[in-house]
């Protein structure tokens, strides 16, 4: 039995809808991520799952019982969010173990539950300070552990790391993977912008946008079968260059020629009807064309240097958009030299004039 579904629910306030029917299914130890655009309901969502916000119609069952009614306390849930209080004049003890107290739990079972928690959070030595001794990432842990005092069926977070550094982020990041890893019966929701969180982290990501799912799905399936240009552009970084072409059937198979004049033998396998389409092609998908013929012919625009690798942007005669492609940081690239670029046919993404997938499953 899943472990949380959600059927149908949908979120008002006043008349504006902002959830318009959200149907998931979470699986018992499942960490799903939540991403989208900003505004696009991952809060409100994650909030009406802890009960924070009504639902407005549709059902939120956990373990098959329903939540709708019941108070955010009897849920069995715990929530971590972007900006986190910690109480200054009490330890990092006090810190977790206050809620406990509050409800009236036996000091042994207190002592017993933050000892596990900072043992799992790395906090033991630092129970006995203050939170101005610590340092950010510390702090978000602290808050993290909290929440794991409680013993919770279901974690909730909500972009926790968004107000840490680079560095602390990808620490912490890294204790959230094994802080997984170490309660693999709990199940988690966590909601990030960032991408390389969304898919070290997530066994499934749900893309919402506007307050619908567009898609749901391994991080892999997502990023390899994205079902329409949306999740197409929004999963993986810099984004996937799409555009306008046009499918043709020959003898020699599929071919789709695209708006800046180049085209790309796509096979027999191809999707059925000859007519407009949308052409994606990954960065990453994109090398220098030696002996293949060129699916772009351009003019360097732009060159990022990253190190390992350079994102080239490429002038193929499109107003206002570039190609990118992400090349070996190797290459010796110049701003204003021609450049042409090829692709696997099988790296190719496709899609209808409507932006729906056409090529490959999902
Ligand atoms: N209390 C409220 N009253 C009216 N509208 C609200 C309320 N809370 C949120 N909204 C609206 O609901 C929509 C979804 O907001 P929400 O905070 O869930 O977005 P989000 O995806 O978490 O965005 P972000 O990535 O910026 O945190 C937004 O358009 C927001 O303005
Ligand atoms: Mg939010």
């Amino acid at each position: 039995m899943a472990e949380m579904t959600l059927h149908q629910i949908r979120k008002t306030y006043g008349a504006l809808e902002v959830l318009h029917g959200i149907n998931l299914e979470i699986g018992k130890g499942e960490l799903m991520v939540f991403v989208g655009p900003s505004g696009c309901g991952k809060s409100t969502l994650l909030r009406c799952i802890a009960g924070l916000e009504d639902i407005s119609a549709g059902e939120l069952r956990i373990e098959g019982s329903l939540m709708n009614d019941v108070p955010p306390s009897r849920r069995g849930i715990s929530m971590v969010f972007q900006s986190y209080a910690l109480y200054p004049h009490m330890t990092l003890f006090d810190n977790m173990a206050f809620g406990l107290k509050i409800a009236g739990m036996k000091k042994d079972e207190i002592r017993t539950r933050v000892n596990r928690a900072a043992d799992i959070l790395q906090l033991t030595p630092l129970l006995g300070r203050y939170p101005k001794a610590l340092s950010g990432g510390q702090r978000q842990r602290v808050a993290i552990g909290r929440a794991i005092v409680r013993d919770p069926r279901v974690f909730l977070f909500d972009e926790p790391l968004s107000n840490l550094d680079a560095a602390l982020r990808v620490a912490t990041r890294i204790e959230i993977a094994k802080l997984k890893q170490s309660m693999p019966d709990t199940t988690m929701i966590y909601v990030t912008h960032d991408q390389v969180e969304a898919m070290t982290l997530a066994d499934r990501i749900v893309v919402l946008r506007d307050g619908k799912i567009e898609q749901v799905g391994t991080p892999q399936e997502l990023y390899r079968t994205p079902r329409n240009v949306f999740v197409a552009q929004f999963i993986g970084s810099p984004a996937m260059n799409v555009l306008h072409a046009e499918m043709q059937h020959g003898d020699a198979g599929v071919t789709i020629a695209h708006a800046a004049g180049g085209e790309s033998l796509l096979g027999r396998a191809g999707p059925l009807n000859a007519g407009p389409v949308q052409l994606g092609v990954r960065p990453e998908d994109l090398t220098l064309a030696r002996d293949a013929a060129p699916l772009f012919h351009g003019r360097i625009d732009h060159v990022e240097h990253l190190g390992e690798l350079q994102l080239v942007h490429t002038d193929v005669g499109l107003s206002n958009q570039p190609i990118i492609a992400k090349l070996p940081g190797e290459l010796d690239l110049q701003r204003g030299a021609d450049i042409a670029l090829a692709a696997r046919p099988s790296s190719l993404h496709v899609f209808d004039a409507e932006g729906h997938r056409l090529n490959g499953a999902a």
